[in-house]
Parts: C-alpha cells; structure tokens; sequence
C-alpha cells in the first residue's frame, strides 16, 4: 500500500481566514481598496515597532518598491548575501543595480558580517541581510557596518515573521523591511508581501510606486509624473493574510515545535546537523534545514532526497548561491571568487517536511526513513 504523500510545506488555513476571506467577498472589496489591507498593514507594522507598513504583490516586488525607495541607480553596488534565493538579486538587477556577494556564516547560515566590509567600495549604496528560514542575522554587528559607511539596510524578513533579534522584531531591524506572503510562508495569503519603514518618505514613495503613481493626495486625473507599476494587493488576500496574522504567534509555535521533534528524533544521526540557533536569535524555524556530511552519514544529501520521495516524503535543497546562478553572468555581472561555505550549504542541505500541522506519525514517519537510510550505510 502507498504510503501518504507528505509535501515538503502545505498552508495551515482554519475557519477565521474563510470566515474573512468571505466578509471581504460580501462587501464587495475585491481590489486594494479594503478595510483589511489597511488592518494588516497597521497592526502587522505595529507589532514589529515600525511606525508605516504597506502591503503589495509579493515579497519580490517589496524588494524592488525598497530598491527605488532608496533611489539607488544604474551601476550602485549593494552588498547582499551570497546564499539566498534570487529574489534580492533580481530586484537589484531590475534597476541596473549590482549584486556584491557576500559569504555565509558557518553556523547561522546567514550573511557573514567579518566579509563585508573588504567588499565596501565607494560605489556601495547599501547592504542587504536576509533572515535565512527564520533565523536572524547579526543585526548589531551589520548596524555597525553600516554606521560606518553610512550604508542604509535592506532587510528581507520573508521567512521570518515574528522571528527576533534580541527581543527585536524581524522587520523592525533595517531602513526598510520586506516580508512575503507567498503560500510556503509563515503568514500566508497564496501570494503577498508587504513593506515596513519608519521613514514617512520611504513609505510615501513606497505607496505612490506601487499604484500605478497615481498622485497620493491629488486628483486621480490620469496624469502621472514618474513610472510606477501596479503592485497592489486584493483585499482578499489581505483578509486571509489578516486572519493568518492573529494566529502568528501560534503558527510560530507549531513550527518551533516540529523542529524540536526533529532534533531530538535525529540526535544519533552523526553526520546530519541543523541550523545553528544563536544565543540572540529568536529562530522561528520557517522550515526545518538539514546539512548532510556524506563522509560521515555515508550517504549524500541526494541520496536522502531519493530515499524519501521514493517513500513519498517531499524535501527541497537549500539555495544555490549567487556566484552559481547563469542569469547574473548573462547579465554581466561577474563573480570570479570562492563561496565555500555557501557551496557547502548548496551542495549537502536541504530542508524537511515543515509545517505547523505536522503531526507527531509524520514526523516519526520521516525520521524512520531517514534512519533506515542510516542503518544500511553504517
Ligand atoms: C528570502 C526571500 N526573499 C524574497 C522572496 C520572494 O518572495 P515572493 O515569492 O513572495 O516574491 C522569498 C520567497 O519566495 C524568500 O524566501
């Protein structure tokens, strides 16, 4: 008999977000315009400290809308983490910007702040940090850099809503903050993101981008002075993004839970290691990454990989770094150095099975599999 298919994510939706997802229908407030937009975007931004909160298409497009935010030009430099998924370097690249890959951390597996500063030149607008699955960076340390240089912080925050860096929110911690509401996510609507600031001229550009540049305070006369886009969000998805964010807290709680079960069924694996969970950070595990060291496992990350689909358990592979992606060299952009430790991410990580309604047969399901892997090569 086939065992049942367990995704590698799945969105964990209850009553309260049909429940608003269908008051939003009955209004008949399908489009931007909606009381739930306006909901999110005030309480998600006041729960992370930051005084403007805008909610848009995507968490790629809160990026771009950050990017022009801080007018950064054709030819800018801006500091990015090298492990990461594209997004960041795309929404540099839609404005001629430059990507300069930055290593990651051993342990964290986050940007590493001792390499940035030998990749500062006076051509450097800005850095980006990414909270890489839920945990995050080490702002103080970045903040400094920053200071420094008088570098602003592009800090994107999509896989760790309600994550915390010393008690800090995920999202209160840059310049401007971007989050994404794509359906693997923490908080969820199938596709969203928003954009936090506490600066009111960031966020004013920010909502005057994302309309088309439709005059924010003036007539809606059709005459439009900059180039803007439509990068608005329904208010549909707003109210399941809303419902989703009163139970954030919960949500969190499930997640932090699953990887707890994790670590606990997978301790006598040698050879297969987690993210580590830094003294500052408060991770919330958006999924639950392994690294596998085949020396020891016996056996490869695409080694597990087939052994657990192959018995209907779904996993994803880590990032691929920037210096390995073909659009940046067809774009020009030339990175001619090493990354060890994100090759060594790309190479052996990957991530299990994650999400709050995980219950405890699944996850022993997984770990049986992966430690009958185990058995057959020791
Ligand atoms: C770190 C990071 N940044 C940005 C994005 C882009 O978000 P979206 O898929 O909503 O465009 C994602 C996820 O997809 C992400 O993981």
């Amino acid at each position: 008999m086939n065992k049942k298919f367990i995704p590698v994510s799945e969105p964990f939706l209850r009553a309260t977000e049909r429940e608003f997802l269908m008051d939003a229908f009955d209004s008949g407030w399908i489009s931007a315009s909606g009381p739930y937009n306006k909901k999110l975007e005030d309480e998600f931004s006041k729960f992370c400290g930051v005084n403007y909160g805008s909610t848009v298409s995507n968490g790629t497009v809160a990026i771009h809308l950050a990017v022009r935010a801080l007018e950064l030009q054709k030819g800018d430099e801006v500091i990015v983490p090298n492990f990461n998924g594209i997004y960041g370097a795309y929404a540099l690249m839609y404005e001629g910007v430059i990507p300069i890959p930055v290593d990651a951390e051993f342990d964290t597996w986050n940007i590493n702040p001792e390499l940035i500063e030998e990749k500062i030149t006076n051509k450097t607008k800005a850095i980006m940090v990414v909270h890489l699955y839920g945990h995050p960076c080490d702002m103080d340390r970045i903040q400094e850099i920053a200071d420094k240089y008088n570098l602003p912080i592009i800090e994107d925050a999509a896989e760790a809503h309600g994550a915390e860096y010393k008690s800090r929110k995920a999202g209160s911690l840059g310049d401007i903050s971007t989050f994404s509401m794509y359906a693997n996510k923490i908080m969820t609507s199938g596709e969203g993101g928003l954009v936090l600031t506490n600066n009111k001229k960031y966020y004013e550009k920010i909502e005057y981008l994302k309309n088309q540049c439709f005059s924010l305070n003036g007539p809606r006369n059709f005459i439009h002075e900059d180039l803007g886009y439509n990068y608005r969000y329904t208010n549909l998805q707003a109210a399941i993004a809303y419902a989703q964010f009163l139970q954030l807290d919960d949500l969190n709680k499930k997640r932090i839970e699953v990887n707890k079960k994790y670590r606990k069924a997978l301790n006598g694996i040698k050879g297969l290691t987690f993210q580590v969970n830094k003294d500052y950070a408060k991770n919330v595990f958006w999924m639950s990454s392994i690294l596998i060291n085949k020396e020891i496992t016996g056996f490869s990350r695409d080694q597990l990989e087939e052994h657990l689909l192959k018995n209907n358990i779904q996993t994803r592979r880590l990032f691929v770094g920037m210096h390995r992606q073909p659009v940046l060299k067809k774009y020009g952009i030339v990175i001619n150095e090493k990354f060890p430790i994100s090759d060594m991410l790309s190479d052996d990580g990957l991530y299990l099975p994650t999400s709050p309604q995980l219950n405890n047969s699944d996850i022993e399901r997984i770990v049986e599999e992966i430690k009958v892997l185990y058995d057959t090569k020791n």
